[in-house]
């Protein structure tokens, strides 16, 4: 059932977030990477953002070797709880986490009891404030041992993956009705393979290649193997989509476009679609194509991170997949780095009019997560991107619901006629 606003009832409205990013001392193949290149990231920070349009006002934390590593970060491991209440404070009733494997395989075959207690108190915890949990399986970090193997990279690895998948759904899954497989595999692949700017830092396109693939395989046999699990699982894959828009009528700017749009999206969508029983869609920006080339607009707004700031698009990228592919949709991550709060709330008015039409040209949204629920360790950039609804105080621990977060909380107690 819809309601007046345009969204349905059971509409899922909430926040994510991944276990690297948030939880705090961890131990995996990133925390390696981290300690190894933190200087060189420190000193290199003024030759990779220099250009960024808001750069004075982070040059100086990252220009500092520690921004680079993840350390306690929000410590969310031990805070969980405190940060529910905020989901509640904002009237959210779901969540996207991961569980970080490394946790619960710290060597290879090894299952340690208490991180899987934890991760079951945690569901528990959600489902007791009646907030949906959707779990992710994998968000970027290995554990050292499977990372030691060749990772991904190895397709006879894949039986370590789908064995942790099976084991900890049986677990921890009472209760828990939807999973993302893998986040991003595409972004991953490229980015530790390709251009070599994560763990373990190669850069060949044929070993870019092959993760890509085994990580859409990786997926595949996941789906079977947690229907065995349990047949009610709703299971997808969360996809990252840039807009790729032709700047001018030419035709090679069009045929660019349409070209760049297919390499990002269908060539990884079309082998595992059939496999999806939602389709996970983390969107953040907009690409304009002149000739072969993306030029955005010199004017435009930009994020913290310099990222051109389009939230209305989000439209077209919904409709293109759901015309394409005719499958519920889940908004698995939306957000920008905004520290100062300044264009957050204009960037959710726009995401939920772009919602909203997309819903009523008959798109199947099931719901919207906003990256993210707190700030986090941002990769490669480290800690100064804030991407949170909520700011955290490194030195403190402190949380502070961001006023866009208050906003938006009120704005979703309407959405969801709560009022
Ligand atoms: C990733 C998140 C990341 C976000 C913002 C996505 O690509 O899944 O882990 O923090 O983008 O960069």
């Amino acid at each position: 059932m819809t309601t007046d606003t345009g969204f349905a009832k059971r509409f899922l409205w909430g926040a994510a977030t991944s276990a690297h990013q948030v939880e705090g001392k961890a131990t995996n193949q990133w925390t390696r990477w981290e300690l190894e290149n933190a200087s060189s990231l420190a000193e290199q920070s003024k030759y990779h953002y220099a250009d960024f349009e808001h750069w004075s006002n982070f040059k100086a934390a990252a220009s500092n070797p520690n921004n680079y590593v993840s350390g306690r970060t929000a410590n969310h491991y031990e805070n969980y709880s405190t940060d529910f209440d905020l989901l509640e404070q904002m009237n959210m009733n779901a969540y996207r986490f991961s569980i970080e494997w490394s946790r619960v395989q710290p060597k290879e075959g090894a299952w340690d009891v208490e991180a899987v207690t934890h991760y079951r108190d945690y569901i528990a915890d959600l489902k007791s404030r009646g907030i949906e949990p959707i779990v992710t399986l994998f968000h970027f970090t290995l554990p050292d041992w499977f990372a030691d193997k060749g990772g991904f990279e190895k397709y006879s690895n894949i039986r370590y993956f789908i064995d942790f998948a099976e084991r900890i759904m049986t677990e921890v899954g009472k209760g828990v009705k939807y999973v993302v497989t893998i986040n991003e595999p595409d972004v991953y692949a490229e980015a530790g393979y390709r251009n070599g700017d994560w763990p373990p830092a190669v850069s060949s396109r044929w070993r870019f290649y092959r993760v890509a693939m085994n990580l859409m395989l990786t997926h595949q046999r996941t789906y079977r193997a947690l229907k065995r699990v349990n047949g009610r699982l709703k299971i997808g894959l969360a996809k990252n989509s840039v807009n790729y828009y032709p700047g001018d009528n030419a035709w090679l700017s069009r045929v660019s476009a349409g070209w760049m749009q297919w390499l990002q999206d269908d060539r990884y969508l079309i082998p595992v679609v059939r496999r999806m029983d939602f389709m996970g869609l983390n969107y953040y920006q907009s690409a304009r194509v002149y000739g072969y080339r993306v030029h955005n607009p010199e004017t435009a707004d930009k994020s913290d991170v310099d990222w051109t700031l389009t939230p209305g698009d989000i439209e077209y990228v919904l409709q293109r997949w759901y015309s394409k592919y005719k499958k519920p949709i889940l908004i698995t991550e939306n957000g920008l780095a905004d520290a100062d709060d300044s264009r957050r709330q204009e960037w959710l008015q726009a995401t939920i009019r772009g919602m909203r039409n997309a819903i009523k040209d008959g798109v199947e949204l099931i719901g919207y997560l906003h990256w993210s629920l707190i700030d986090n360790f941002e990769w490669a950039y480290g800690k100064w991107p804030r991407f949170g609804l909520t700011s955290i105080n490194y030195a403190t621990g402190e949380r502070t619901l961001r006023p866009s977060a208050r906003w938006f909380g009120r704005v979703i107690k309407k959405l969801r006629g709560l009022d």
